[in-house]
């Protein structure tokens, strides 16, 4: 089983969460490869921040830098991603739309700040994605200690 764990952070919180998953798949015996995906405009700071709230108010999706994942080669992705205004992170659903016919088997882990099983973002995902998850994983990381992790269909 060929795996690919996508991920995008901001703050790093997500990208410890998703290297946990790159052991775990190993651990199981499969081969795993990652992608960070990055944003062509900043997402850190004052005004990377801005940015993101921007995104939120308006839905929009954000550019990515350019990467060279052929995402089609891979039995399984593992899709990791923060919440942004109770929603799939902007970047996320960029790297998503791009990425819908090239992705038939897909896990998700979202993570966020507020309580909540994040259901809704796990539908909207399989919604861009037009497939049925295998699962998904809510994990709720609160300045970057994780509070309450739960495992879902
Ligand atoms: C622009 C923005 C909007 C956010 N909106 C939500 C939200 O609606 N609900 C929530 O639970 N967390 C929200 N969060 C918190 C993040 O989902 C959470 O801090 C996550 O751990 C961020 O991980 P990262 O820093 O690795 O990207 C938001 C964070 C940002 C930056």
């Amino acid at each position: 089983m060929k795996t690919l764990v996508v991920y995008y952070s901001r703050k790093g919180y997500v990208e410890k969460i998703a290297d946990a998953q790159i052991k775990a798949e190993r651990e199981v015996g499969n081969e795993v490869d990652f992608l960070s995906l990055e944003t062509l405009n900043t997402t850190v700071g004052y005004n990377g921040l801005r940015n993101c709230l921007a995104k939120v108010a308006t839905g929009g999706e954000m550019e990515l830098f350019p990467y060279e994942t052929d995402v089609a080669s891979y039995d399984k992705v593992i899709i990791c991603t923060p919440v942004w205004g109770g929603k799939i992170a902007s970047p996320m659903k960029t790297f998503l739309t791009r990425e819908k016919h090239n992705i038939n088997c897909a896990e998700y882990v979202i993570v966020h700040f507020l309580d909540g099983n994040m259901s809704a973002v796990a539908d909207s995902m399989d919604k861009i994605l037009r497939l049925k998850r295998e699962k998904y994983t809510s994990v709720q990381c609160v300045w970057g200690k994780v509070k309450k992790e739960e495992d879902f269909q």
